[in-house]
């Protein structure tokens, strides 16, 4: 198996149980080719699976998260090829992570990049953050979620304004829009985005999971059918050995020792 060339995975955190991946391609501003896509895959499907990491958190580097998919590589293909090898098919491996994933944003985050940033849990920015939807200006359109994410995380016409214009929003709009939970000088971001990841990651990693899942539905539901699929997590929490700790542990006024069982 060869070593990624296009990100670094480092273990990062006072208990070093979270993943730091960086998204390493600064010549293009990160632009997100196949192959930078193929290790990004891999690399969170590892994570994934790997007990001691809790939580992923995904960033690139001050200039940029990412300018979006590789234009260069995008020009020359054709419809049967995109279509037939289902191009951007490898990109859905970040949304079927089953730890959260918490963006840090500084820089560009346009087009696939952007995209990118909405698939994950959470989004943190950094002041300097610019994010957009640019593919009208190059005769596109987001192929990556962009025009359904948007309106679900913000709301049509915010949506309609940014797919339609190609226009970049800063951070600061984007927290008011709803996006970014929490902006932080450049130079801070990555490092406070590692402390709120250590914050989930002192929780019960299967419970974390089940919340994960359960929030993630109410994109996918009508509001019934998610509560009672709430419902029904929240009971197999029962089934749990740190439900059981938890509650215990918050009787005896200690603090709880998890085994994610
Ligand atoms: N694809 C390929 N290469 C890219 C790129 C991209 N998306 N974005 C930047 N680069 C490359 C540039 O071509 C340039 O390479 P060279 O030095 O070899 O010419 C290098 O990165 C540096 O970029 P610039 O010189 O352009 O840097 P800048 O600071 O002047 O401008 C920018 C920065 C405004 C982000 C500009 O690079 C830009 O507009 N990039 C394209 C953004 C874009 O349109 N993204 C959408 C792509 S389509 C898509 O993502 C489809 C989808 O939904 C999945």
């Amino acid at each position: 198996i060869q070593e990624p060339r296009m990100i670094i995975v480092e273990v990062v955190g006072a208990k070093k149980n979270v993943a730091l991946v960086r998204l390493n391609r600064p010549e293009a501003l990160n632009a997100l080719c196949s192959q930078l896509m193929d290790e990004l895959a891999v690399a969170l499907l590892k994570l994934d699976m790997n007990t001691e990491i809790r939580v992923i958190v995904l960033t690139g580097n001050e200039k940029a998260f990412a300018a979006g998919a590789d234009i260069k590589e995008m020009r020359e293909l054709e419809f049967a090829q995109v279509f037939g090898g289902g191009y951007l098919a490898n990109w859905s491996a970040l949304s079927d992570v089953k730890k959260p994933v918490i963006a840090a944003v500084n820089g560009f985050a346009l087009g696939g990049g952007s995209e990118l940033a909405l698939m994950c849990d959470i989004i943190y920015a950094g002041d300097t953050a610019q994010f957009g939807q640019p593919e009208v200006n190059v005769g596109t359109m987001p192929g990556a979620g962009g025009t359904q994410r948007w309106p679900r995380f913000t709301s049509k016409s915010f949506a309609m304004e940014v797919c339609l214009t190609g226009s970049r929003i800063t951070a600061h709009e984007a927290k008011d829009a709803g996006l970014v939970n929490r902006v932080y000088p450049a130079a801070d971001l990555v490092a406070e985005t590692i402390k709120l990841a250590e914050k989930i990651a002192e929780k019960s990693p299967i419970i974390v999971q089940t919340i994960k899942e359960s929030v993630n539905s109410a994109y996918e539901t009508t509001l019934n059918q998610g509560l009672r699929m709430e419902r029904r997590l929240f009971h197999s929490t029962f089934a749990t050995n740190d439900r059981k700790e938890g509650m215990k542990a918050f009787s005896e006024k200690r603090t709880p020792e998890w085994t994610s069982s």
